[in-house]
Formats: C-alpha cells, sequence, structure tokens
C-alpha cells in the first residue's frame, strides 16, 4: 500500500473517530489482507435488510441470512448492496477480491472457499455488523500456505462435538482450514470403531476425571457402566456430521490415529497385541504380530470410511521401542525383514501401513520420528522437534508442516506462569507465536512447495475444561493463521497485537473464553535488564560441570548480567543434574556483603530448587570458610513454575574467590536450573 492511501486511511479513521462512528477498514483483519488499496470516501450499508446478490455462491446463502449484518438474498444484481461474482481470472483457489466503492461492494472469487473468505474478511472488518460504513477500497487477498490447522487433543480430555464445532466457527472466521484430530492415546480412545469394540467400550473410560487424577491413579480404564467413569468417544455419525460442518467452513478434519506408540488404551482392551501379551509393559503395539496390522488396517478402514480427508495422520512419536528389543516376534520380524535396528523395524511398520493408506487413496501425515529408520516414501511430515526435521524432509522431496513445539504448542503458559493456570511449562506468548516463520532461509524457491504451512498444537494433558482449552487457543491461534494465510513482509506485531485484542473481546462477546490479552504481564521484567554486580563479567571455575543439553550461554552463564526469563527454554538459564558448585574469581580481594543466586521451580519438567545453597569464601583461593547458608523448601507436589533466590548475607568479609555449592533436590532425575549469581 502507499504512503498516501495509507495517510488517506488514517485520516479517514481519524476523521471517523472524532465524529464518533466507526469505520470499518481490512487494516483490521486477521490474517492480514495480502493486498489492500485505499481509496477515497465510504460506502454505508443500510442497517436493516442489505441486500446480497449471491450469483454462483448460493451454498453462502445459509452464512450470509445468519451473518449480524442483517441481510435477505436477492437474485438480481441490480439493486443489491453486496454482490458476489465469479471471477476465473482469480487463480488462487481460495483467493478473493472485494471492492468497496461509493455505489456497493462486490465480491468476486473463483471458488466457494474464495467466497467465504470475504464474508469472513466483511465480519471481521464490521465487527460482526456494528461498523456500517466501510472505507472505500480494494482488496486483493489469497493465503500464503495451503495448510492452516489447529490440533485438538480429545483423548487426554473428551470435547463434545457442540465445543469442536464452536472452535471450527471461530477457525473459518480466521481463515484456518485443517483441523486436526488426535483421537487416540493412552489417555482414551474417542471414535467409535465397529470392528474392535473394546476400543470404546473400554478403553474410552477411566475412572478418573482428569488426566493427571488417571496418571496419578496407575492409569486405569473402565466400562461405561462404573459410576466413576469418564470420558467419552463420538460415534462414526457424530463424526460424519462433524465432517460435513467442517466441510461447509471449508475445513478439512484430518484424524490421528497414533500408533506405534502412545497406545496403552488400545493394549488395555486388546492385550495380545503387545509385545508380552499383558498390555501393561509397554505403550507400543507388538511390530512382529500380524494381529497389530490386521487390527490397524480394520481400525484404519473405518477411519477412512468417515474421513474422506486426502490425508489420515498415523502419529508416529514417542514410541519407546524398548519392548521390541527382547520380543521374538519383533525379532523374527527383523531377522525376515533383514532389519538391523528397531528404529528400522518402526520405518518398517510406517511404510506398511503407508502401503495399505495408500491403496484406500490417501497418504499417510506423521510426527517427525517417522523420518528415523527411513522415510516411507510418500509420507508428510508434522515438524514437532523445532524445525530441523520438518527441513531434512522438505530436502529429501517430501511435504512438511511447520508445528514447533517452542512456538505452536498452545499448551505452554502464555504469560508470567505465576498468573496462568498450571501447564505442562515452557513460555510462548502471543509476540513469540507471532515471531515465527516457516520459510527457514535454507529452502529453495524451488522446495518451498513441499512446505504446505502451519499449525498450532494443543495437548491437552493439564486443560480439564473447554473454557480452559479456548483460552489457550485464543489469541494464538489468530497468530498462526496470519503467519499460514498473510504475506510474510506484511507482518506487524504492533497491528496484529491491536487486531488481537479486538477480536479476543469480539469472541467473548459469542461465549468464547479467551485469554485476556489486553491486560497481559508479559516476560519477566529482570530478563530485560542487564544484572550490575561484583561479579559480573568474572570468571567461573566448575567444581562440577553443567549439562551439556541445558549450558545456557557456557562458562559466561552465570556472571554475564544475563537474568532468565520464564522459561529454561530460553537458552538464557544453565542446567545441571547434579549439585551447582563454581568458584567466582572476583580478581582482587574485596568486601563482599550479599550472594543471591535465583533457582527455578517447574516439578513437572522435574526441575527443582536445591535443598541449599551453601556459601564459603577466600582470599587465596585454597583456604576457603564458610560464610552462611540458604535453605530452600517448596511444597512438594507445587504445580506452578516458581523463580526463587536464595541469599547469603555477610557482614562485609573481605574475598576474591567465592564459591557456591547448592545441594540437589533428593527427588532422582531433579534438575537444578539458575540464571546469574550476584555478588555485591
Ligand atoms: C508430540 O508432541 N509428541 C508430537
Ligand atoms: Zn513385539
Amino acid at each position: 500500500m502507499s504512503e498516501i492511501n495509507r495517510f488517506l486511511c488514517c485520516l479517514l479513521a481519524a476523521v471517523c473517530f472524532a465524529s464518533g462512528w466507526s469505520m470499518a477498514s481490512p487494516y483490521s483483519v486477521i490474517p492480514f489482507p495480502s493486498g489492500i488499496v485505499m481509496n477515497k470516501g465510504y460506502y454505508s450499508l443500510p442497517a436493516e435488510n442489505v441486500r446480497v446478490c449471491l450469483g454462483n455462491f448460493r451454498s453462502l446463502a445459509g452464512f450470509v441470512l445468519d451473518c449480524p449484518l442483517n441481510c435477505s438474498v436477492v437474485e438480481k444484481r441490480g439493486n443489491a448492496h453486496i454482490v458476489f461474482a465469479s471471477d476465473a481470472s482469480i487463480s488462487a483457489p481460495e483467493g478473493y477480491r472485494m471492492e468497496i466503492s461509493k455505489k456497493g461492494i462486490k465480491i468476486s472469487a473463483n471458488g466457494e472457499a474464495g467466497a467465504f473468505y470475504a464474508l469472513q474478511t466483511l465480519l471481521l472488518m464490521s465487527s460482526e455488523g456494528r461498523d456500517r460504513s466501510f472505507a472505500c477500497c480494494t482488496i486483493a487477498d489469497e493465503p500464503r500456505f495451503s495448510w492452516r490447522g489447529l490440533h485438538f487433543d480429545v483423548s487426554r480430555h473428551f470435547r463434545s462435538v457442540e465445543f469442536l464445532k464452536k472452535q471450527i466457527d471461530a477457525m473459518a472466521l480466521i481463515k484456518m482450514n485443517v483441523m486436526h484430530l488426535h483421537l487416540t492415546d493412552g489417555a482414551g480412545w474417542r471414535m467409535e470403531i465397529k470392528s474392535y469394540p473394546r476400543l470404546t467400550e473400554l478403553a474410552a473410560w477411566r475412572p478418573a476425571r482428569t488426566w493427571q487424577e488417571w496418571a496419578d491413579g496407575g492409569a486405569r480404564y473402565c466400562t461405561r457402566e462404573n459410576p466413576e467413569a469418564h470420558g467419552g468417544f463420538y460415534s462414526q455419525q457424530e463424526l460424519r456430521d462433524l465432517v460435513h460442518y467442517a466441510a461447509a467452513r471449508h475445513i478439512t478434519v484430518i484424524p490421528e490415529i497414533e500408533m506405534p506408540g502412545h497406545s496403552e488404551e488400545v493394549l488395555a482392551a486388546y492385550p495380545e497385541l503387545s509385545c508380552d501379551g499383558t498390555g501393561r509393559g509397554s505403550s507400543d503395539f507388538c511390530a512382529g504380530k500380524e494381529a497389530t496390522f490386521r487390527m490397524l488396517e480394520a481400525v484404519l478402514s473405518e477411519v477412512i470410511d468417515v474421513f474422506p480427508s486426502p490425508y489420515i495422520h498415523i502419529g508416529g512419536d514417542e514410541a519407546a521401542k524398548t519392548a521390541w528389543r527382547s520380543c521374538p516376534h519383533c525379532k523374527q520380524r527383523m531377522e525376515q525383514e533383514k532389519l538391523s535396528s528397531v528404529e528400522e523395524l518402526q520405518s518398517y511398520f510406517i511404510c506398511r501401513m503407508e502401503r495399505f493408506v495408500n491403496s484406500k487413496g490417501r497418504r499417510i501425515i506423521g510426527w517427525d520420528e517417522i523420518l528415523e529408520g527411513g522415510l516411507a516414501p510418500d509420507a508428510t511430515v508434522m515438524s514437532w522437534r523445532g524445525v530441523e526435521g520438518g527441513l531434512k524432509a522438505i530436502k529429501a522431496g517430501h511435504d512438511v508442516v511447520m508445528t514447533p513445539g517452542e512456538y505452536y504448542y498452545l499448551d505452554y503458559t502464555q504469560d508470567a506462569p505465576f498468573k496462568e493456570p498450571i501447564s505442562i511449562g515452557g513460555y510462548t506468548p502471543l509476540s513469540r507465536a507471532y515471531a515465527y516463520d516457516p520459510a527457514d532461509p535454507s529452502i529453495s524457491p524451488e522446495q518451498m512447495k513441499h512446505l504446505l504451512g502451519v499449525q498450532g498444537n494443543l495437548w491437552s494433558e493439564y486443560i480439564p475444561t473447554d473454557a480452559h482449552a479456548e483460552y489457550m487457543y485464543y489469541p494464538r491461534a489468530f497468530a498462526v493463521a496470519e503467519t499460514g494465510w498473510s504475506r510474510a513482509d506484511l507482518k506487524d506485531f504492533t497491528r496484529f497485537r491491536t487486531n488481537a485484542v479486538a477480536l479476543c473481546s469480539f469472541l467473548r462477546d459469542k461465549g468464547y473464553n479467551t485469554f485476556d490479552i489486553a491486560n497481559e504481564f508479559g516476560e519477566r521484567k529482570e530478563s530485560f535488564v542487564e544484572a550490575t554486580h561484583l561479579a559480573r563479567g568474572c570468571k567461573v571455575t566448575y567444581n562440577l560441570p553443567y549439562s551439556s543439553q541445558w549450558p545456557g550461554a557456557g562458562d559466561a552463564t552465570l556472571t554475564d548480567g544475563v537474568q532468565g526469563g520464564w522459561t529454561y527454554l530460553d537458552h538464557k538459564w544453565q542446567g545441571t543434574m547434579r549439585d551447582l558448585d563454581v568458584t567466582i574469581d572476583l580478581g582482587e580481594v574485596k568486601p563482599v556483603h550479599c550472594i543471591t543466586a535465583t533457582f527455578m521451580h517447574s516439578e513437572g519438567a522435574w526441575v527443582h530448587v536445591p535443598q541449599k545453597m551453601e556459601v564459603l569464601t577466600s582470599t587465596d583461593g585454597e583456604h576457603f570458610l564458610s560464610v552462611g547458608t540458604a535453605w530452600g523448601y517448596v511444597t512438594d507436589g507445587q504445580p506452578k513454575i516458581l523463580l526463587m533466590p536464595f541469599t547469603v548475607v555477610t557482614d562485609g568479609t573481605n574475598a576474591r574467590f567465592v564459591r557456591i555449592h547448592a545441594t540437589k533436590h533428593p527427588r532422582p532425575g531433579a534438575w537444578i536450573f539458575t540464571d546469574e549469581i550476584q555478588i555485591n
């Protein structure tokens, strides 16, 4: 958009604001349209009886009549306020053009999806009909990527069909087009399968409401008749209805059936499909038994019958593969198929399932672990463990959907952890989700066709209620939608955030429980300021090494003045699974009054504050005297993420060397995370 147009638009907005009425503008739309030209003037829709001529896009009638612009559908375009027209020159199947002139609103599209998305743009521009005057402009809009997905983990906590339809409505508004249903996992099987009825007779129910209670209570299942039973499943008829509802809104529902791991619930119902036949020893299907493949083929046949999606998601993540090493059936399979590792056995498993899915005219998609041991020839990869798996797959000629955990796992906390509900951890505020761009510079223009798009995932172990799930989706799903749809060069967080505040309030009016982005607390304040203190920049000697997995900034971390944020995933924190035992050399003898180290507590991630922190000082580096000990205590089971300073105060002892020895929490596998040791 030219500067002059931008100026005109701002001027118009200012005049409207000053005169007390607001003007609908494409600048308020999420995802941001790919081309906007502002013109002079405005066009006002009447308060009642907005006449809409749909042309060939009759399938829009229900949406137009239901929308809050107070529309009626008319046949003649001559006296219509809004006119839809087919235009074969618009090449993008989801693209559209909207021309708002002083005479009316004209929408052109080459297909129903484009016309539907134009209507969403109109609704968002007008704040759902509240603003009836539209700034004159031409919008030429089309998506950047074909996959703009949102993931629903209905295994860990079952969600009703009504809930899913409500989210489809929100997704459609922001032009998202893939609903990924994670239908199966240890915590519950959620789809009626007629050929294997115990999947829903037993594996869909558990004697615990929340995932946490279920996990703490030994991960047991029960039947529906049990008075303690919680859970549920979708009948095939309900799923067909959901698919139909989504399709009318140009959303494809992609079902996920987990294999070979994350399958405890299947093995509880059909223990003979596990390696040892008990169903309790492992969460992986036995890859040696033919019965496993018979069962999965029967299940996928029913899945394919219900879901018309081009892709079937076969999971593939986090299989332990441990039982496979000693299982005679698996060993025999490896011998027969000349497989030299369990990774190759997993690859055999996935390739075999791919052949089956392909034989039904569909394609498989799976988590990036399916790359290990050799990727199935036609598989599409969903990259979650960072972006590396996705990039590798793209370079090998495979299609990829990017959903890197550190940006797009919406189960991570979105604001300061002390004010947020219990979560799996992490810290992904809206700004971080928005910052991600999937077009890594290492992808060549030719390879870009393999980058299908982006997806936000909401794993729901810690998200028992529908309201909580919505709170985690919105507004971060807006960021995924904008990255999936809008031109990268037009992304602008300031504009986006303003629009996200408005869209949240708009969704709240419609009964969604969004996060209150307008009152975001934000990142830990200390992480923006450099700590200045006596030990700043001083050499640290490690009497015990830090973990190579979590080095922070290496040897400099503890005295570089950089304080960490709300998560150790920001790499500003240093981790160790031993005691923290370091000596800081202040360079010369000086009086030392106060020594403070801040430690993290994040019990779900095995991160604990130390039991105690002892401080010893020395003038020569050889003879140390203890000057005090600070004791730490966090109640066991405290699920919140806490940052806890440990401070030892002295009476101004003279020292050149300061040794800090923090004794780790007794829990086996406990970590210590520290960001800075401040000496004053
Ligand atoms: C995953 O998060 N295990 C795909
Ligand atoms: Zn086995």
